[in-house]
């Protein structure tokens, strides 16, 4: 079976002890952080942006995953590349041409993933493959944490997968990702899941029973 990465969202972290909060996950072995950037319009949250990536970059010690729920984002690129992003995940209904967006992401030396909102085609994600290293398979309408997991994704996350092939492009679920539906994502092919609310429920002392909870559920 493929290896299963855990990507703590810090969209349920402390937003007072950001630096903390990445530095306890560091310590229970979490995989990537997980970082959920929104404008106010391409969502209707507002969250963070690059320079609170620059600021958390030396408390993360794996892959700084950050997912840009920004309109327009070829504009803030560079700014997440040069804060320390590992992967910029973007979304194509956000972009005016979603090939430059992608190349831009290549061209700063960063990992490029591409976000399907519940309503938007596996196919979209199908025509871009061999520009992106990433594909994430929306389980919720982004824009909040600690939303409910549609099911009727896994069909979605079935089809990336076997569009996938052997090209090494890996698969993330984002949205709802608990111990009771973990297993059915990686069921249909996810090997990324990104976990917020059932990562950081019980402040710091349950991190390293919630990864574990999370880790044996997936396996
Ligand atoms: C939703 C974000 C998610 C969110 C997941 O728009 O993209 O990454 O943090 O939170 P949970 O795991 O609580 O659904
Ligand atoms: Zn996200």
């Amino acid at each position: 079976m493929r290896p299963i990465t855990i990507a703590p969202s810090i969209l349920s972290a402390d937003f007072a002890d950001f630096g903390g909060e990445c530095r306890a996950l560091a310590a229970v072995g979490a995989d990537w952080v997980h970082v959920d950037a929104m404008d106010g319009h391409f969502v209707p949250n507002l969250t963070f942006g690059p320079q609170t990536v620059k600021a958390i970059r030396p408390h993360v010690t794996g892959m700084l995953d950050v997912h840009m729920m920004i309109a327009a984002p070829d504009a803030f690129l560079a700014a997440f590349a040069e804060a320390g992003a590992d992967g910029l995940t973007v979304h194509p209904e956000a972009t005016a041409d979603l090939d430059r967006t992608l190349g831009t992401i290549r061209s700063l030396g960063r990992r490029a993933g591409l976000a399907l909102n519940p309503a938007t085609p596996a196919e979209v994600a199908g025509r871009v493959l061999d520009r992106l290293d990433l594909v994430c398979v929306m389980t919720v309408n982004p824009g909040f944490g600690g939303q409910r997991f549609m099911t009727e994704m896994l069909a979605k996350i079935a089809q990336v997968r076997v569009m996938i092939g052997d090209r090494p492009i890996r698969l993330q679920v984002d949205g709802g990702i608990t111990v009771d539906t973990a297993s059915a994502a990686v069921a249909a092919g996810a090997d990324v899941l990104v976990a917020g609310s059932a990562m950081f429920r019980g402040g710091q002392a349950a991190y390293a029973g919630n990864l574990a909870a999370l880790r044996a559920a997936a396996a």
